[in-house]
């Protein structure tokens, strides 16, 4: 069953990003209770047309959707798990950000204490919530997403429910935060080097984006395609070719005084799966050693 009117909302915790919560859920007219552990900052809301909650018990017992969004775990349940029977028969949301295993136990913990949970990754900063592009990611409960999916969507419009495990929403929130470090700390190691030739950042920048965009764009079908096949055909650019050229790369940072260690690294990836035999493979292939060094303690 979907929910009609504005639903009533509360709001616990309200840092940066509860608060926006809490914004969006008054602008868009659901009656939204607020709790925060510094009372303060629950004001500029009430200002808003929130209602205060004085203990985390009444902010629960005001709404059949609860929404926490607290700094860890570890916070959370030193806030929720005190409150006897108040979340029972209520829907729980938790956006805050932990790990696919924190968001599994925490919901057998609610099941536990008959809470329908539904755990959230929020791909977004405060202030881009509620913009189109906004998208938060959700997993656990389907029947607890399909009833607040619209609540749930003011946040971003463009949120996804993944699945019944609840650990998913936050397995998609730290890959797709890993590829960004990753994209992100590419470029840095870049532009430290063009810029040992006074090369602007700015100036580089532009390269990068279409470069990425054609190359890394162009080719992340392919590669996972063959990451979920198993298989690794031939490739224009051989993974042999590629470590010799990583060599070069590698060379060429150390003549600088740059940090190469994150190069040596992709190297010794590529290197122990050529030596594994996928000399003619591409890049895909790596992920048979990404996958297999989780085994090392
Ligand atoms: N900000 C972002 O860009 C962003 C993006 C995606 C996801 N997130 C996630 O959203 C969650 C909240 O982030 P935020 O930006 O709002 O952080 P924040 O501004 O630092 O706020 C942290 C919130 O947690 C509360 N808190 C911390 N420890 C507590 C405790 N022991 N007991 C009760 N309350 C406690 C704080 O209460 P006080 O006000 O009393 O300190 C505050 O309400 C985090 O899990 C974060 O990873 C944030």
């Amino acid at each position: 069953m979907t929910e009609t009117n504005p639903v009533p909302v509360s709001v616990i915790g309200l840092g940066a990003m509860g608060s926006v919560l809490a914004t969006a859920l008054i602008e868009n007219g659901h009656p939204t209770t607020v709790w925060n552990r510094s009372p303060e900052k629950a004001d500029p809301l009430v200002e808003q047309g929130a209602a205060r909650a004085t203990t985390v018990t009444e902010a629960v017992q005001a709404s059949p959707l609860v929404i926490v969004c607290v700094l860890d775990y570890k916070a959370m349940y030193e806030l929720l798990d005190p409150l006897c029977d108040a979340l029972a028969g209520r829907v729980l949301v938790n956006l805050t950000t932990g790990t696919p295993e924190q968001a599994r136990e925490a919901a057998a913990w609610a099941t536990h204490r008959t809470i329908d949970y539904l755990d959230g990754a929020i791909m977004a900063t405060p202030p881009a919530i509620g913009r189109p592009d906004a998208f938060l990611l959700y997993s656990g409960s389907q029947s607890a997403f399909e009833r607040h999916e619209a609540t749930l969507k003011l946040f971003g419009d463009a949120s996804t429910y993944f699945g019944a495990d609840p650990g998913l929403a936050a397995l998609y929130d730290i890959g797709l935060l890993t590829s960004m470090y990753m994209s992100f700390t590419g470029f840095l190691y870049g532009a430290a080097l063009v810029g040992t030739a006074d090369v602007k950042a700015t100036a580089f920048a532009p390269y990068v984006e279409s470069f990425l965009d054609g190359v890394v764009r162009g080719g992340m079908g392919q590669l996972a395609q063959q990451i979920d096949e198993g298989h690794y055909p031939d490739d224009a650019s051989p993974l042999a070719m590629q470590a010799a050229g990583m060599t070069t790369f590698i060379k060429a940072f150390q003549d600088e005084g740059i940090d190469v260690e994150i190069l040596q690294h992709i190297k010794g990836l590529t290197d122990r799966t050529v030596a594994d035999g996928h000399t003619k493979a591409g890049l895909a292939s790596l992920i048979e050693q990404i996958r297999t060094r989780r085994l090392v303690p």
